[in-house]
């Protein structure tokens, strides 16, 4: 019952919610569709703790999804031992660079008094929570080896079970609890997602690929060699 409940109902009210309560979001408050820069307040630490964070962290949920969306083609990446080694020694590399990034974005939110009066309730939850899963994913891929594996018979039937609407949580209630705990952690920042910052992950500036130019026209009278500011 307890895994149908965290395994099946769970993610789905997850998803759900996210969908829902987003759209919702973005039709009546566009405005806070954004990740709420704080550059202005503080610059310096915020670049050495968000450029490793997002470099290390986007990378691995792109391997995250690559696994699941093609697992043949991951089957064969990992099927040489050489390949499998370096994998997952990048992985944890990668892994360590978003927790320094993440360490030094907690730091920069407590130590700096203009930002720290900008941190709302809502980012403190969330900070926690996803600094948390990255530990745990760390954690998992150290001590319950080979992840890139064993995700390719355990994670990926569950997720794809879920999307066809045939949820069979067998696949990893089985699992170490803190395998299951990761697993559910991924479930658990899609439900904060629509009440967060995170927004700003759906609101890439893509559509400045193909905007037209923007003309930009100096707003100064210039009289007799000098200008003169309006
Ligand atoms: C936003 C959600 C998630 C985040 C931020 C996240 C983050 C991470 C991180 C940082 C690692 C360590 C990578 C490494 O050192 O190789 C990891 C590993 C792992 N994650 Fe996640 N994860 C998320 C969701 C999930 C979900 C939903 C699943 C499964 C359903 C999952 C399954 C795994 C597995 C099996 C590993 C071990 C990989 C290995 O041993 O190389 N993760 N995750």
């Amino acid at each position: 019952m307890i895994d149908l409940a965290l395994f099946v109902a769970f993610p789905y009210v997850a998803v759900i919610l996210a969908i829902v309560v987003g759209l919702y979001r973005y039709y009546t408050d566009r405005f806070s569709y954004s990740s709420l820069s704080s550059q202005f307040l503080e610059n310096r630490t915020l670049f050495w703790g968000s450029v490793p964070f997002h470099y290390g962290i986007l990378v691995i949920l792109l391997a995250h999804l690559l696994a699941l969306l093609f697992p043949g083609l991951w089957s064969s990446l990992i099927g040489a031992q050489a390949r499998l080694y370096v994998l997952e020694v990048t992985g944890l590399a990668l892994a360590l660079m978003a927790i320094v990034g993440m360490a030094l974005l907690f730091i920069r939110r407590l130590n700096n008094q203009r930002v720290l009066m900008v941190t709302s309730t809502i980012d403190w939850i969330f900070l926690v929570v996803l600094l948390a899963q990255i530990l745990l994913g760390f954690w998992v891929a150290l001590f319950f080896r080979w992840g890139s594996d064993w995700y390719l018979h355990t994670a990926v039937p569950w997720l794809i079970s879920l999307a066809t609407l045939s949820p069979q949580a067998q696949y990893v209630s089985v699992l170490p609890f803190i395998v299951k705990l990761h697993m559910l952690g991924g479930f658990l920042i899609i439900a904060l997602f629509p009440f967060t910052r995170l927004v700003h992950f759906v609101t890439f500036p893509i559509t400045y690929f193909w905007r037209p130019y923007q003309v930009v026209i100096w707003n100064r009278r210039v009289r007799a060699g000098v200008e003169v500011k309006k």
